[in-house]
């Protein structure tokens, strides 16, 4: 796996999760843009939302994707973040039964339960994928879908940009950035049981255009992916 060291162009001071999102917390909703992950959710075609009645969303943050997800029909919603200050605005949302502050690669929730797990935007701060796989299929019922939204490595790399935000009073901060190739999550998901269905890559077009004037520099990029998986039998 590529070190992001090598690509950054930003240079910005690092900061690790837990003090990143617990400091972004507050501006968090008016900086993350829909076209990143839930206009991706949307191209899903392999996906019966409705149909479940038993879902984890890990990394679950403020709780966007929980609200997307409720919109959509899914029920029985568990989140799961690390950061406290992130889970307490997704409990004022509503949306999710239960909450739990914890690792998305170890969670206290039963296995083989869910028909719906969902991860997006987390990715890149994990080192390894391996263990977030594992931790999917364990949750999922053989047949339930794992739906995985990431901010796409050739972004990373050619714009040399890791996931940042504009703290209050230090200026711009990078939280722990990690690359991931598209193959590495092919070999982990299959390494963990899962079978890829469905993929979609977002480009910097004029939507994002409007939104950020000087990406026009990155237009035609991939600025962000999804992958939909689903659970094999266990053997
Ligand atoms: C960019 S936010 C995404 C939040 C939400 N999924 C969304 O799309 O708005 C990344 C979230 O991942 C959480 N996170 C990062 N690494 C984690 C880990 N190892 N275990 C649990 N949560 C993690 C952070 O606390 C943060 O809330």
């Amino acid at each position: 796996m590529p070190d992001f060291a090598r690509f950054d162009s930003r240079s910005y001071p690092t900061v690790p999760v837990g003090e990143g999102y617990r400091d972004w917390t507050p501006s968090y909703e008016a900086t993350v843009e829909d076209a990143m992950d839930q206009a991706l959710l949307e191209r899903l075609t392999s996906v019966p939302w409705d149909e479940a009645r038993r879902a984890v969303d890990l990394g679950c943050g403020t709780g966007r994707t929980g609200q997307w997800l409720a919109a959509h029909g899914v029920q029985g919603l568990t989140g799961v973040d690390l950061t406290p200050e992130m889970l307490a605005l997704a409990r004022a949302k509503g949306c999710y039964d239960e909450l739990f502050e914890g690792d998305v690669a170890d969670t206290p929730l039963h296995g083989d339960s869910a028909q719906l797990v969902s991860c997006c935007l987390v990715d890149e701060h994990l080192a390894q994928l391996e263990p977030l796989y594992r931790e999917a299929r364990r949750l999922l019922r053989a047949g339930g879908h794992f739906v995985l939204v990431g901010y796409h490595p050739f972004f990373i790399m050619r714009a040399g940009m890791p996931t940042h935000f504009e703290h209050a009073t230090r200026g711009p901060l990078a939280v722990a950035t990690h690359v991931h190739l598209l193959g590495e999550h092919v070999a982990a998901g299959r390494g963990a049981g899962l079978n890829l269905v469905e993929m979609h890559e977002r480009l910097v077009d004029d939507e994002w255009v409007r939104m950020k004037p000087k990406w026009e520099r990155y237009r035609d990029w991939p600025i962000s992916f999804v992958l939909a998986w689903r659970a094999q039998e266990l053997a």
